[in-house]
């Protein structure tokens, strides 16, 4: 009996220990996408798989169904067209994407972040490294050894150019996904580092990472030293100042250009520019809702921000990696602000709308996806003429009013319930939340990925989302997918090389007669 249970709880062990560790090893997600994304293509023909000159990805952060749904809904009570939809909705090709992180059920844009920008699931908090390396882990040896490299980082190898638009810090868990290595997210500057041999997010990008081309957002008190305005930086560099430095020293001599307002965005001579670094604010940029239509503001939108991104990125003929983060639409969740985040996600639509009458849609592919789900629901009963932000057509049990739009979590929880109509019409209001917490949690609800272009006919079925990464390698040919059958690029040198030395030999055979 005692040898029996010993058996049985050895066993046990040995069960959990590969399960657990199988999902730290990253060759394990590495397969598992490989082998979905082999799947995908025996439902297709060989020529209907197409190589994609370039990869947009846009990034509703937070952006979940109930989201989705509820901001179609929105804009159609503005644009008064019952049939309106959100662009990316008529997209050809959709999936269902699993989010959740190696260690948390519900997981964050640090977590989600890597796995689809590298095609490897990580731990909650961490960013650019495998599940061997914890939340907040000092050991940066350890964190070497764990790297694992990103799509971005494989496009820009093979040439191609890259970039990203963000409207919250340049350094925030979404952005950094697609070039930082670090064990927390909030590692974003030196003043955040308990160990200072690790590189913070913001040097990572200035010193490891001169090939990004488009770098638009928030974040300046993470690059500008403490006594120079925002600056928090504890030593004591200017990481904008030693950017331009560092092209301006590079023996091609670049044109860049850093930017730091609106007005400045707009007066860029796209001819004149190869790099652009913009940085708009101390730290995350403004709700679209709070941006004010006029010179004084100076913060551009997302759209402003992509138009300037594909400008740049557009002129290389080997083309380019984008990403362009709603990131307020999880912020404006976070604070329960459903007035915010769902007006944010019309502009982020705003962005790919404008974006796909910039690009050859033959040769791009385009993804729209989210990192996670929220805390959010459209749940209270509401009827098609209803305003969205207003009172559900019920009365809870006590007959109080209650909004339509809820929160499980979050700070919108009031004990008295005595919601008054005035109140709740105020775009800043925060929703009603059933548990009180100062900022909402996310959803471990299942997101969906749309796409159209080159390679979006693999999106397909039930994925987890570091298929998301897989396939924007192996639709664009780079990195571990660039001898795929598709990628013409390879095909056209063998067959090239191949009659060059036919009508070589046969000139040969017919002189030496
Ligand atoms: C090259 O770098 C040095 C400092 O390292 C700086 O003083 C100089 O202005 C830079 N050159 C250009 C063209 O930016
Ligand atoms: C901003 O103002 C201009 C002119 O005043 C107007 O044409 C434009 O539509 C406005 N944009 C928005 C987003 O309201
Ligand atoms: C609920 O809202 C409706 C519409 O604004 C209002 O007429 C009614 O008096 C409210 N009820 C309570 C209990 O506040
Ligand atoms: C709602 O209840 C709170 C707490 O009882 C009270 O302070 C507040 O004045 C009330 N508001 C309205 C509009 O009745
Ligand atoms: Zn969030």
């Amino acid at each position: 009996m005692m040898n029996f249970s010993l058996f049985f709880y050895l066993c046990f062990f040995l069960v959990n220990w590969i399960s657990c560790s199988n999902h730290k090893d990253p060759v394990y997600w590495r397969e598992l996408s490989r082998n979905a994304l082999y799947h995908s293509k025996t439902f297709l023909s060989d020529d209907d798989i197409k190589q994609a000159k370039n990869v947009i990805i846009f990034l509703g952060d937070g952006m979940g169904m109930p989201s989705i749904s509820a901001a179609r809904l929105l804009k159609r009570q503005i644009t008064n067209k019952n049939d309106d939809h959100l662009v990316f909705e008529q997209f050809d090709h959709t999936a269902l994407i699993q989010t959740y992180n190696i260690d948390y059920a519900v997981p964050d844009s640090a977590g989600t972040g890597t796995a689809f920008c590298t095609g490897v699931k990580t731990n909650r908090g961490t960013i650019g490294v495998n599940g061997n390396v914890n939340y907040k882990d000092t050991n940066c040896e350890l964190l070497q050894e764990n790297i694992v490299e990103t799509v971005f980082e494989k496009a820009a190898k093979s040439g191609k150019s890259v970039g990203f638009v963000t409207t919250a810090s340049i350094t925030d868990a979404t952005p950094a996904a697609t070039y930082a290595h670090v064990s927390s997210r909030y590692d974003e500057s030196s003043s955040s580092l308990n160990d200072d041999k690790c590189k913070d997010i913001a040097l990572q990008l200035i010193e490891d990472h001169t090939e990004y081309r488009v770098m638009l957002g928030g974040g300046r008190k993470n690059f500008l030293p403490k006594g120079k305005e925002v600056g928090k930086r504890e030593d004591n560099r200017d990481l904008f100042e030693e950017w331009q430095y560092k092209l301006g020293n590079q023996t091609n001599h670049h044109h860049y250009e850093f930017v730091s307002t609106k007005q400045e965005l707009s007066e860029i001579d796209y001819d004149k520019v190869d790099y652009l670094l913009g940085s708009f604010c101390e730290n995350h940029m403004k709700f679209d809702k709070e941006l004010k239509n006029d010179t004084s503001e100076t913060e551009p939108t997302i759209e402003e921000m992509t138009v300037a991104a594909l400008q740049i990125l557009k002129k290389n003929k080997n083309g380019f990696f984008l990403m362009v983060e709603g990131a307020k639409i999880d912020k404006a969740h976070h604070t329960n602000q459903a007035f915010y985040s769902l007006h944010d996600l019309l502009a982020f639509e705003k962005a790919i709308i404008k974006a796909q009458s910039m690009v050859n849609l033959k040769e791009t592919l385009i993804i729209v996806t989210a990192d996670h789900s929220h805390s959010f629901t459209h749940s209270g009963s509401s009827l098609m003429t209803n305003d969205l932000f207003g009172f559900s057509d019920y009365t809870d049990r006590d007959g109080k009013n209650f909004t339509s739009l809820i929160y499980s979590t979050g700070p919108g929880y009031k004990e008295s319930r005595n919601y008054t109509e005035k109140e709740i019409k105020q775009i800043d209001f925060a929703q009603i939340s059933a548990v009180p917490l100062d900022s909402a949690t996310h959803g471990g609800d299942d997101v969906a990925a749309y796409a159209t272009g080159p390679g979006s006919n693999l999106l397909r079925g039930s994925q987890e989302q570091t298929y998301i990464a897989h396939l924007m390698e192996f639709a664009s040919c780079i990195g571990d997918y660039e001898h795929e059958p598709h990628c013409s690029g390879c095909k056209m040198l063998i067959c090239s090389t191949v009659i060059i030395m036919i009508v070589f030999i046969s000139h040969l055979i017919r002189f030496s007669f």
